[in-house]
């Protein structure tokens, strides 16, 4: 039986809205790399609106209305499985070390001013009533604010609950399974690609955490938080600590036998493990604030990976696909979030209910508005001192004008089926500003510009708003895949920039440049994993732009294999020491059956006039006119040069001789 709903991501999210869609009647498969990676078992369990001071209005109210289901919730669990959650509304205590610390944005009696309600106050504890509240705590403690309505549950707990719940109700629950791509077609996903084939679903949900953007281009990145904690020996009084104490970037959350100590907050990617430092950092601040730990015996050490977005808020409910709907991005409380963020999604995907408050939270807050004004074909570089002057809006090009006045025929450059006017591509990487960019891309005339698909999703400099920057309604994409190493690493970033192009608005977009480049000291591609990706993303339907070193054999396989061009270097990528691979390229141009686009090293128009020449079909040239001092003028003189090539092309040249030959005719000159 297939089911209604797949859901990729085992993490308390995606078993969550799992658990609520099957007691709503759907049939659900989860679809999880890895249960134990999600950062679900990571967590600290805190429930904690009120502590975590969060500053987003919408937000605390999603907040505070998942920690008002939380104790439903997981009795609904608890009767469901016989297990126990951990759930335990302990309240929160904020210890304070200094006056500014705690006064902040607070009435003079105490109230908490900003970030409470009536149903989740806040109460201000002096030195004295603080530690007589709680005692132990570090001398330096001057007071601090107590939160009753926050809580915790043990998310370990709650992990292994959840999981057995979802089985109990019959979700079908498949650990171990990747998904690696959407398939798309018409606006709907069509199915998912796995380490384990095809699965089809009628909806889709994406629930994978800080792996989204694996799959979507959301910017989903990883906020690693490393935790330890210490065993409660037979000595220490029984339970010393009632409630969780929530310092300054450190707490200590009691449980049963222990007490969780985090966390760190690390903008280092996924790279894995506990360090020295951040455990001593953790252990000092812990320390501090409850000193009689320090004599506990360590238990264990972990790490984390939080989904952390730009505005720290989650990504909830519809997608650009009409059956895909997200789930993920829910940082520092991703365990609070759960019930509410199941309710919600389940209500939108069983009765099309969107939640006023989902409105916030949609993912296309992070999406680029088609710019009104349209610098690109608006305006052209003035080349006297980077000033810009606006020309004709949307000309057509001089050149192409200017060819078509003339006795000779040209067809248009025609990739995978789709034609071009322009023969010269161009990039966006290596601009001093956004502005020069623009410009520059604006001054070549350029109709397709290649994106690096690795820099965009890591905001790389330069490419933080490159959706913006823009205007997708005239400019083709090419994605590319820089930045790979192998076959599968390209196939992997080539199916992202597929999404990133459709989230751009270019639906019918398939185009891919593709890189596989292990060497990064020549960065010159590996053939035998470019051909090896190349069969692959052709069996996908990409339109496959490979980038290659000047082999004519490896060219024409490629081309036999089915990709839409071969794009053969000139020299080394960025050296501009142009065409030093003359011989191998004509040879190429000869025996192409597709177009060939001369790529890479071309340092001057005049190179790129006389790579035209020799038969090129285009040109991608990216360094030559990103390093010039002035771009925008570079970028007008390689169009230039490129229509020049071209025309030289196909006019033909004079044959070379030997001997000099005049200028005049000898014929008819007088003689005496
Ligand atoms: P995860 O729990 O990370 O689960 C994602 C799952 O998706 C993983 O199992 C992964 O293997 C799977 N997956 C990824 N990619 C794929 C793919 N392509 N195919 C198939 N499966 C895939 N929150 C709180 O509310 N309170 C706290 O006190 C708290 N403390 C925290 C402390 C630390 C140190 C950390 C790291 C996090 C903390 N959080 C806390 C945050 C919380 O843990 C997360 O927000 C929450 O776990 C996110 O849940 P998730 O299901 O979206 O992702
Ligand atoms: N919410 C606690 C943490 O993310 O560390």
């Amino acid at each position: 039986m297939t089911s209604e709903t797949v859901i990729i991501g085992g993490g308390v999210i995606g078993l969550a809205i799992a658990i609520e869609l099957k007691l709503r009647g759907t049939r659900v498969t989860v679809l999880c790399r890895d249960f134990q990676a999600a950062a679900t078992h990571a967590a600290a369990g805190m429930l904690a609106p009120d502590a975590e001071n969060i500053p987003n209005e919408a937000m605390r109210s999603l907040c505070w209305r998942s920690r008002a289901l939380y104790a439903d919730w997981t009795r609904k669990l608890e009767e469901l499985t016989g297990l126990n959650t951990g759930y335990r509304p302990c309240g929160i205590l904020a210890p304070v070390f200094e006056e500014a610390e705690g006064q902040e944005g607070r009435g003079a009696g105490g109230e908490k001013l900003i970030f409470s309600s009536p149903s989740s106050p806040a109460y201000w504890l002096n030195r004295e009533a603080i530690h007589q509240y709680q005692p132990g705590l570090g001398a330096e403690v001057i007071g601090g604010w107590w939160y009753p309505e926050d809580a915790q549950v043990d998310n370990k707990a709650l992990a292994h609950v959840l999981w057995t719940a979802a089985e109990s109700v019959g979700v079908e629950l498949k650990d171990g399974i990747t998904v690696e791509a959407f398939l798309q077609q018409q606006g709907k996903v069509v199915g998912v690609q796995t380490n384990a084939g095809m699965i089809s679903a009628a909806h889709y949900v994406l629930a994978s955490g800080a792996w989204s953007n694996e799959l979507l281009p959301l910017p989903v990145r990883p906020r690693k938080g490393q935790m330890l904690s210490v065993r409660i020996p037979e000595f220490a009084p029984e339970l010393p600590l009632k409630r969780v104490l929530f310092g300054q970037d450190i707490y200590i959350v009691p449980r049963r036998d222990r007490l969780v100590i985090g966390a760190t907050s690390e903008d280092v990617g996924f790279i894995p493990d506990n360090t020295p430092e951040g455990i001593q950092k953790l252990l000092q601040a812990a320390i501090r604030l409850y000193p009689q730990l320090k004599h506990y015996p360590i238990q264990e050490f972990w790490w984390g990976f939080r989904p952390a977005t730009p505005d720290e808020l989650p990504i909830l409910g519809t997608s650009y696909c009409q059956n895909l709907t997200l789930a993920t991005g829910h940082y520092r409380n991703g365990i609070l979030l759960a019930p509410v963020t199941a309710a919600l999604i389940a209500d939108l995907i069983l009765e099309q209910k969107s939640d006023p408050l989902l409105a916030d939270f949609h993912y296309s807050r992070f999406q680029s508005k088609p710019s009104t004004s349209t610098p690109m074909l608006t305006h052209s570089a003035n080349f006297s001192n980077g000033h810009r002057s606006a020309i004709s809006p949307q000309h057509s090009p001089v050149e192409t004008r200017l060819i078509a006045s003339l006795p000779i025929e040209d067809s248009p450059l025609i990739i995978a089926g789709k034609t071009f006017k322009s023969r010269l591509m161009t990039g966006t990487g290596k601009y001093r500003s956004i502005e020069e960019m623009q410009q520059s891309i604006a001054a070549s005339d350029c109709q397709i510009v290649t994106v690096a698909v690795r820099r965009v999703q890591t905001k790389a400099p330069g490419h933080e708003g490159l959706a913006e920057a823009l205007d997708w309604t005239k400019i083709w994409m090419l994605p590319n895949t820089a930045g790979c190493q192998t076959a599968e690493e390209a196939i992997r970033v080539a199916r992202l920039g597929r999404e990133m192009a459709k989230l751009l608005g270019q639906e019918d977009n398939n185009f891919v440049k593709l890189e596989v480049i292990p060497d990064l000291k020549y960065l010159l591609p590996d053939p035998i994993g470019t051909l090896q990706a190349a069969e692959q993303l052709v069996k996908e339907g990409f339109a496959v732009l490979p980038y290659i070193n000047a082999d004519p054999m490896l060219a024409k396989r490629l081309e036999e294999v089915g990709c839409a061009t071969v794009m053969p270097l000139a020299s080394p990528i960025g050296s501009g020491q142009g065409l030093k691979t003359t011989a191998n390229i004509q040879i190429i141009i000869e025996n192409a059956g597709v177009p060939v686009v001369v790529d890479a090293g071309i340092g001057s128009p005049s190179e790129a006039a006389q790579a035209m020449e020799l038969g090129a079909d285009a040109l991608l040239i990216n360094s030559a006119i990103a390093l010039s001092p002035n771009p925008g003028a570079m970028a007008r003189a390689m169009n230039l040069a490129t229509v020049a090539g071209r025309l030289a092309y196909l006019a033909g040249r004079m044959p070379i001789k030997d001997y000099a030959s005049p200028s005049s005719p000898l014929t008819g000159t007088i003689t005496s």
